[in-house]
């Protein structure tokens, strides 16, 4: 299928989703350029599997329209899309080897049987699987079923790949090796990949943009680092990393503003401030780190949690908390009690909206 519009190889148009009288999804549009790798993050029940089955066609929308390469697909059945999707449950055919399991989807399109082998083999090169291929499911690991999964899925060449949360019944460190190994295979194959996940960390280390959604609505479509430094809102400041969520109010005195939330008063730097914003833990410097900083002050140390590689420290401010993050360093802890000084420069305040 030929892209005939030169625009986004996939567009959802104003695309909504009701169950009955739940709304699962609202009016949504998103854009997936060629090429991509393009994650829809939420919480549980935000709507991403439902947003993912209209796109592979398992789902008619309530309204809106889809377009892949410039055709409206919205009514194509799944079989007759340029899609495939991979879920988190790999449902491999246990009786068939990883080589026949690949095989499979080639055989049902009529692909002739001359050109199956070595497409097989190639599907399987590209998930680094070569040495299974004789395997049954049952003969391998989780993470080596999933890899056989993914071949299935890319061997019939589709135009955009879906996956649903495929790592979620991995354990944290076959997670990570899959994500380096599904960034490389998409880079290689150059398929645009849709990836659901509800793991922040692992949409932020493989996508190119994530859409975050809450509530069966959009809430922010941008790229990792700008979700992470420029959220919108409140939500997306605090699901993606660890954000304080100062509110308060905001006072223009002789040209000067100021947000005061409790015992923190801060003097912003333009009129325009907004009563909220968002101060990501790790933007608060504690002791000698934070001199010089745009906003210094003193509090209590109320907690401190020792994470390994850094330590959060819940500051009071006399009524109101900060919780900071710190590199942890083998001597010179905090204790809860202990007075400090602390500081976090305005560029690191960013205004919300709601
Ligand atoms: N067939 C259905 N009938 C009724 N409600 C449904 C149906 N499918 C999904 N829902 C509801 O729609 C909402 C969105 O579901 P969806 O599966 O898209 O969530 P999700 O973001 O994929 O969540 P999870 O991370 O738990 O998989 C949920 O509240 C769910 O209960
Ligand atoms: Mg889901």
């Amino acid at each position: 299928m030929l892209n005939k519009s030169n625009g986004p190889l996939l567009r959802l148009d104003q695309v909504s989703k009701a169950y009955g009288s739940y709304q699962a999804l609202q009016p949504t549009s998103i854009s997936v350029d060629e090429g991509e790798f393009f994650s829809l993050l939420g919480p549980s029940g935000c709507g991403k599997t439902t947003t993912l089955r209209i796109i592979a066609g398992f789902e008619v929308p309530s309204g809106g329209t889809v377009h892949l390469g410039g055709h409206d697909i919205t009514r194509t059945p799944p079989n007759h899309r340029d899609t495939n999707t991979v879920f988190q449950s790999y449902a491999l055919f246990p009786h068939m080897t990883a080589a026949e399991n690949v095989a499979y989807p080639l055989k049902m399109r009529k692909v002739p049987a001359s050109e199956i082998p070595a497409r097989v083999t190639e599907a399987i090169g590209q998930v680094e699987m070569s040495k299974f291929a004789e395997r049954l499911p049952h003969e391998m690991s989780g993470g080596q079923r999933q890899r056989i999964a993914l071949a299935r899925a890319i061997v019939g060449r589709p135009r955009v790949l879906l996956l649903d949360e495929p790592l979620g019944a991995l354990d944290l460190k076959l997670r990570e090796q899959m994500q380096h190994v599904l960034v490389h295979l998409q880079r290689k194959i150059g398929i645009t990949f849709v990836y659901v996940t509800h793991d922040q960390g692992e949409a932020l280390s493989m996508s190119d943009r994530i859409a975050v959604m809450s509530g069966g609505r959009l809430q922010q479509l941008a790229t990792p680092r700008d979700l992470y430094y420029q959220p919108a809102n409140s939500f997306v400041a605090s699901f993606i990393g660890k954000s304080n969520v100062i509110s308060g109010t905001v006072e223009t005195n002789a040209g000067r503003t100021v947000l005061r939330s409790g015992a923190l008063s801060i003097q912003m730097p333009d009129r325009a401030a907004k009563p909220k914003a968002a101060l990501r833990y790790e933007a608060i410097a504690i002791g000698p780190e934070s001199e010089g900083r745009d906003v210094v002050f003193d509090a209590n140390v109320d907690d401190a949690l020792f994470l390994g590689n850094s330590v959060e420290i819940t500051l009071d401010l006399g009524g109101s908390r900060l919780v900071a993050m710190a590199p942890s360093q083998r001597d010179g802890q905090v204790r809860p009690g202990d007075p400090v000084r602390a500081g976090f420069n305005f560029r690191d305040l960013v205004p919300l909206d709601d």
